[in-house]
């Protein structure tokens, strides 16, 4: 098993051969002394460890689609919320280039791998932007910074005796690429050419029969720790359900994987180092962009500098067996601690059946942003996409939830609210804001200050700290409808007693303040789904760039607004949801 390393001559490989000999292979100082909770996750993270936070890098084979467009809008979302919390966070996104899948597209297109690999790359970074998504890397597995951080890994498994060499028989999908077994396939006849073939079972793909020699991992080894491991975290992966698929498929037993392929088949990959002959298999390859862009091979005492262990993993339904089982394998095997957290989402369906790369049915999330906007895009998303349950891509929807919540909701109680010129904001908060506590106990407007103005932050927070984001924004919503019936109740337009110009009363100042301080912490709150339409709100009221942060999120703690930074009524800033253009 070793001869062929000794031959090997690459740069990297003498890299890793010398780290290895050198030193012994990094484990986490949290994870040396582990109690059986935390044996494989690090849960004290020294004080310089940035939240980081990751998307699944995109097969490069076929342009994005709003199912990718989510992923990257949901985690996003969460990594908002984080630096709002006042964190040093980092968002990882990027493109898996290697494998069979790509090899085969950029054939057909008739184009040079790295060539359709940088087209596709760079359509990938163009989505990120367009979408705003605050991501800190973009990973392409083709940086040399990730050949060198494979190499070493496989290295490594190799060094402590988890690869061996055999003949492998099975049925391959290029679709999914994933070996499957005998059991786990079955023949379909293509309605439309047909066409007898065999697909998988549990996706639909087609599979091809593969008899190849190959290098296997002792994945099986691993069985009892994983075990050992999901029922010290039975939280591991959000949401419930694709916790308990995981342990009972792993429970009904874990065979070896392959983890390469032969060169002849496959040349578009990472070499195994020291073997020529084959190819490194891409998820291998794929999920080790994960550590690469956090600095693995680690120098000492820079194990969490780049963020690992990361904080929270979001992925598709699709490929929870890949980072709920053989990842943590991987780790454990490598002597890494594990992700903290997995959130696995649920698809967008178009029709009825999933949107899809490979069968084409897809909406442009090009097309989708030109037309609502990044802002509404990612409200949309954020409110309706599944993290249980598939949700039916729609326009009607979205159009719905612009004109009768954003529109009707949220900007028109702005509107309301700024734009009366018999009461002023920066008036209430002048004469009211700095009333004591014991001040809003009683009267009207106590229970709107008790129960709504003091507690939503803490709610929203909470759904983070579940991972639950989907009922973040609901409970966000809800807030503003709740602004919207305090506001519609209190009739301040009813209340006012001319005391002197500008000054419409205290009832009238109590209700504008306290539907003020609505407005503000909505604005607050929003920014992670909302970036520019929750600032433009902000910069509406006049709050301060500095006091935008979930620490001034609660009622009375902001005194020093209320003088509007941008036109209101006027133009594209002042007016915050527009009618929608009729489209074209
Ligand atoms: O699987 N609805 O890449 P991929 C929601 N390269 N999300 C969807 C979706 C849909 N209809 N379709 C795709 C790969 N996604 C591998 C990952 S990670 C080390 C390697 C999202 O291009 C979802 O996040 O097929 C899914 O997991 C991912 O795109 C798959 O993208
Ligand atoms: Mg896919």
């Amino acid at each position: 098993m070793h001869a062929r390393i000794v031959h090997s001559t690459a740069p990297t490989f003498r890299k890793a051969w010398s780290s290895l000999v050198g030193r012994r292979p990094w484990i986490c100082s949290s994870c040396q002394a582990y109690s059986r909770r935390n044996r494989y996750i690090a849960t004290q993270s020294p004080s310089e460890k940035p939240y980081y936070i990751t998307t699944p890098i995109f097969y490069v084979n076929a342009a994005p689609h709003v199912g990718h467009l989510y992923t990257m809008v949901l985690t996003d979302i969460i990594k908002r919320w984080h630096v709002l919390k006042g964190e040093k966070a980092l968002l990882l996104t990027g493109t898996d280039e290697h494998g069979m899948k790509v090899q085969r597209a950029a054939a057909k297109a008739g184009v040079e791998p790295k060539l359709f690999c940088d087209k596709g790359a760079d359509i990938f970074k163009e989505l990120a932007q367009k979408a705003e998504i605050s991501n800190d890397h973009f990973i392409r597995t083709t940086d040399g910074d990730h050949k060198d951080a494979v190499e070493y890994a496989w290295f490594l498994l190799q060094e402590k005796g988890l690869i061996y060499e055999e003949k492998h028989e099975g049925w391959y999908s290029v679709t999914d690429e994933a070996f499957y077994p005998q059991s786990a396939v079955k023949p379909y006849l293509d309605p439309p050419t047909g066409r007898k073939m065999m697909v998988s079972i549990e996706t639909g793909s087609e599979v091809e029969w593969s008899s190849e020699i190959n290098y296997h991992f002792r994945l099986s080894a691993f069985r009892e720790n994983l075990l050992e491991f999901y029922q010290a975290n039975p939280t591991w992966i959000v949401p419930e359900h694709r916790m308990k698929e995981v342990v009972q498929s792993v429970e009904s037993g874990l065979e070896d994987l392959s983890i390469s392929r032969p060169y002849d088949r496959l040349t578009w990959g990472i070499r195994v180092p020291g073997d020529d002959t084959q190819t490194i298999y891409v998820w291998l390859d794929a999920l080790v962009n994960y550590i690469t862009k956090a600095g693995y091979p680690w120098a000492p005492g820079r194990e969490h500098a780049g963020g690992w262990p990361a904080d929270c993993q979001v992925i598709g339904k699709d490929i929870v067996r890949f980072h709920c089982v053989y990842w943590p394998a991987f780790l454990m095997a490598l002597g890494i601690p594990l992700p903290k957290q997995i959130l696995s989402h649920a698809h967008w369906t178009l029709g009825g059946s999933k949107m899809s790369k490979s069968t084409g049915r897809v909406v442009d999330p090009f097309h989708a942003i030109d037309r609502f906007g990044p802002d509404v895009m990612r409200f949309y998303m954020g409110h309706e996409g599944g993290i249980q349950d598939d949700a039916s891509y729609d326009n009607i929807r979205i159009i719905q939830l612009y004109n009768k919540f954003l529109n009707n909701q949220l900007g028109n109680l702005a509107a309301r609210v700024q734009r009366n010129k018999k009461w002023s904001i920066k008036g209430a908060v002048q004469r009211v804001g700095g009333q004591p506590a014991e001040y809003w106990a009683e009267g009207p407007g106590s229970n709107f200050w008790h129960n709504s103005l003091a507690t939503i932050a803490a709610k929203v927070d909470s759904s983070f700290v579940a991972y639950d984001p989907r009922k973040a924004v609901y409970q966000i919503a809800d807030f503003v409808r709740g602004a919207n019936d305090f506001f519609q109740m209190s009739e301040p337009w009813a209340k006012i007693t001319p005391f002197g110009p500008g000054e419409p009363g205290e009832d009238v100042d109590k209700i504008i303040f306290e539907t003020a301080e609505a407005l503000r912490m909505i604005g607050i709150l929003l920014q992670p789904w909302m970036p520019n339409k929750a600032n433009l709100l902000l910069d509406q009221l006049g709050v301060q760039q500095d006091r935008r942060t979930f620490a001034w999120c609660q009622p009375g703690v902001d005194l020093e607004y209320g003088e509007p930074m941008v036109e209101i009524g006027a133009g594209h800033k002042g007016v915050l949801f527009p009618p929608l253009p009729s489209e074209g």
